[in-house]
């Protein structure tokens, strides 16, 4: 089956063509990232307008680019949610609009459903396992059951990890989104030089908490004139990351054992950080469980990740009607449930 994907639920307008649910024709991301760059974070008026702007081109361009014309699409698979409504409407209102003209069924899927399943457009992957979502408003742990069967083991309880990434970077005056700068400069630094807090990491529930991170990166930078030179960058942020990693690699780890899951992936954006990918490497080898990591291009925002669910969904004649609505907030474990 030739399916159409559409993804706007935040600051990406993208659309992607994938076959059977597992072969990548095209993968087309518009980002919106210097708009909101100026304002430190995505405002969201902003984000619908510039999602009303691009999304026809996007669409054209991912048809385009994988030699398909719109006649040869036989269904369509969008985010129905969660994100921002403004945004996730202008996805929903024209893969429906696709759908009606086209006479083809439409498949709604869940954004974090995405996230998690974009490893199996790249290699084989058995159900069950245990996935990390990690983006700038996710920080959760799942069990994958099969497509449609999620449960939520833990979350954060407060900043996601790449909101801390985000707010950590704007600190230190990286700039936004500073997940990948922090990335980057923490290769520079030393992950000794200062010990920051890793709040939950002795509990023994799934949940997480980052904000007391940022917060101690805060007072430790208080204590010194700003900017501060370089090399004192390099190590706040070495030693920033490696707390990040360590919670998030052991939590992980544990919440495998515990559900006794063989498989654990890790997705969004966060999974692109270069620490966790080696560290959940070499945990995960000592720990005999297999470690799923979506190439960095199927990390961030994207819409070839909805070709998995949106493919089973339509060939299992789930189909979502034209009255469906954006949902800005959406436990997982509730997709495909409809
Ligand atoms: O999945 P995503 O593209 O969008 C959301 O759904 O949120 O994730 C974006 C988040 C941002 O907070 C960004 O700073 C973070 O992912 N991020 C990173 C890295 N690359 C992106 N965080 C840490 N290290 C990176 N290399
Ligand atoms: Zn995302």
């Amino acid at each position: 089956m030739l399916v159409l994907c559409i993804e706007s639920s935040c600051d990406e307008t993208a659309a992607a063509v994938v076959r059977d649910g597992r072969e990548l024709l095209s993968n087309v991301v518009a980002s919106q990232v210097d708009v909101h760059a100026r304002y430190g974070g995505v405002v969201p008026e902003l984000a619908s307008r510039k999602h009303v702007e691009a999304i026809s081109v996007v669409v054209n361009s991912a048809l385009e680019k994988a030699g398909v014309g719109l006649g040869q699409i036989e269904g369509i698979g969008v985010t129905r949610g969660p994100g921002l409504v403004g945004a996730l409407l202008v996805g929903l209102s024209t893969a429906k609009a696709l759908a009606w003209g086209l006479g083809v069924p439409l498949a709604a899927v869940h954004h974090m459903e995405g996230h998690i399943l974009a490893p199996m457009l790249e290699q084989p992957l058995e159900f069950p396992f245990l996935a990390l979502a990690v983006s700038g408003g996710h920080s959760h742990l799942y069990r994958v059951d099969g497509i449609g069967r999620y449960r939520t083991l833990g979350q954060t309880l407060d900043d996601a990890a790449g909101e801390a990434y985000d707010k950590v970077a704007k600190l230190l005056g990286l700039g936004y989104p500073g997940g990948a700068l922090i990335d980057r400069l923490a290769a520079q630094g030393n992950p000794e030089a200062i010990a920051f807090p890793r709040p939950m990491l002795h509990r023994a529930n799934a949940d997480f908490s980052f904000s007391g991170i940022k917060t101690a990166v805060l007072q430790y930078l208080n204590k010194f004139q700003q900017p501060l030179e370089a090399g004192h960058m390099a190590d706040v942020a070495a030693s920033f990351q490696v707390a990040m990693v360590e919670v998030l690699t052991r939590k992980t780890l544990r919440a495998a054992a515990a559900e006794g899951l063989e498989r654990i992936v890790v997705a969004g954006g966060v999974a692109c950080n270069s620490g966790l990918r080696s560290r959940f490497a070499t945990l995960a080898a000592k720990h005999g469980v297999g470690v799923y990591f979506p190439s960095p291009a199927l990390c961030g925002d994207n819409a070839a990740m909805l070709g998995v669910p949106a493919d089973w969904y339509l060939e299992n004649g789930r189909h979502a009607t034209n009255m469906v609505n954006a949902m800005s907030s959406w436990p997982l474990d509730m997709a495909g449930v409809d």
